[in-house]
């Protein structure tokens, strides 16, 4: 029995009726980019995060790369992100002229140290992009407090969580403006590319609907050079009604988060933690072996696709080289590439599949028992006495 790392055939079977009279609907009024489906969704999504604004935009990638143009960052401008994210949070930054300027993460989150983003402060530094990686939120209170302190803009990548909370605010109204993808595979996915930017600012959500449309003020009339960055009126219509399922399948992906917790529990296999206050949506489920390789090869023989997020940090990707960073810059990324493994996740998984991909990983875990105590270089202590010269 092949079990998937995600199963977007499950989901559609259950949305199916809906769907088609919703494609219907937009084929019939042929409004196909803008209209009331675009805005109808764009309201319903800034009421879900608890914002004012929301604005729809092509893809996750974009919305960071506007949002950050949005608030007048370019070349000679410093973002101070994280290494361990998909290369979009850092190719956005790049896009507008900024450097990435990329620090280590908490190890027991994977989320940005705001430590680390203290020590990377610089007169060039203007933003930072906290990524809420994996489905956990990062720690915003210590972030907005520096941001605070030194005027610098707070930006969410929230690509991978939607409707996780952090003390009790959810994703999307935790900083200036936030960033999602709506690629299918998301928590809330769309049937092709998608993505949405929200924030609480009235300018901030025009100036996005300027960028995204060429940057028009009139039909004829342009402010400034923008792009062709819109939602179209069928991924709004789709998105519209996946958004009223996300609270079921977010907690159907913390169902299954559960059932792995306690299937591996007293394995040795370091599960996710989530921080006090926090939720987390499970967007990907990553647990920290030191035999990452032999287990996801018995994995993948037994027919369970797993996946590594990610086995390369951005500071040590050939894109990036011309940043300049070396190996062992940044520790807690380093480790946590070579020691990531993503099993399954999706709202339909069964109670029987998350028992049998754990029944396989805790034999392997087994069998390598030795090698399942944590090696010293990086061991928790080790990786934060580390940490005093990660950042450079
Ligand atoms: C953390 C993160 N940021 C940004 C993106 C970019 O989103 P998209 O693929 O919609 O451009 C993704 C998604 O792939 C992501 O996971």
């Amino acid at each position: 029995m092949h079990i998937p790392f995600v199963d977007l055939k499950a989901q559609y079977q259950t949305l199916k009726d809906e769907v088609a009279e919703a494609i219907r609907g937009v084929l019939n009024s042929a409004q196909y980019i803008g209209g009331e489906t675009l805005a109808s969704f764009e309201r319903d999504f800034a009421a879900y995060c608890q914002v004012r604004h929301a604005r729809g935009v092509a893809n996750g990638t974009d919305a960071i790369h506007l949002a950050l143009r949005a608030l007048g960052i370019g070349h000679g401008d410093d973002v101070i992100t994280t290494a361990h994210t998909f290369i979009a949070t850092a190719a956005a930054i790049l896009a507008t002229g900024a450097r990435p300027v990329l620090v280590d993460i908490d190890p027991d989150t994977y989320t940005i140290d705001p430590k680390m983003i203290e020590r990377a402060l610089t007169d060039r530094t203007r933003a930072i992009i906290a990524v809420h990686l994996f489905g956990q939120p990062a720690d915003m209170g210590p972030i907005n407090d520096i941001a605070r302190r030194r005027g610098l803009y707070v930006l969410e990548d929230a690509a991978q969580a939607h409707g996780a909370e952090y003390q009790g605010i959810r994703t999307g109204a935790l900083g200036d403006i936030a960033c999602f993808s709506f690629y299918p595979a998301k928590n809330l996915g769309a049937y092709g590319d998608g993505g949405a930017v929200t924030t609480n600012s009235a300018a901030i959500a025009e100036r996005i609907e300027r960028l995204r449309d060429h940057g028009r003020t009139t039909h004829y009339s342009h402010a400034e050079v923008g792009f062709n960055s819109r939602l179209d009126a069928l991924q709004a219509a789709v998105l519209q009604i996946k958004l009223r399922r996300l609270d079921e399948w977010n907690t159907n992906r913390q169902r299954a988060a559960e059932w792995y917790a306690a299937e591996l529990a007293e394995s040795g296999i370091k599960t996710p933690f989530v921080r006090k206050g926090s939720t987390h949506v499970y967007h990907l489920y990553v647990i920290d072996t030191n035999d990452r390789d032999a287990m996801r090869n018995d994995l993948e023989e037994a027919g369970v696709a797993t996946g590594i997020h990610y086995p390369l940090p951005l500071h040590l990707q050939p894109a990036l080289a011309h940043l300049g960073y070396r190996q062992g810059d940044l520790p807690c990324c380093e480790a946590s590439a070579a020691r990531s493994l993503s099993l399954p996740m999706f709202p339909e998984l069964t109670r029987d599949q998350v028992r049998r991909i754990a029944a396989i990983a805790r034999a392997a875990a087994e069998r390598d028992g030795e090698k399942l105590q944590p090696k010293s270089m990086f061991s928790p202590a080790a990786l934060r006495a580390d940490r005093g010269r990660a950042w450079r």
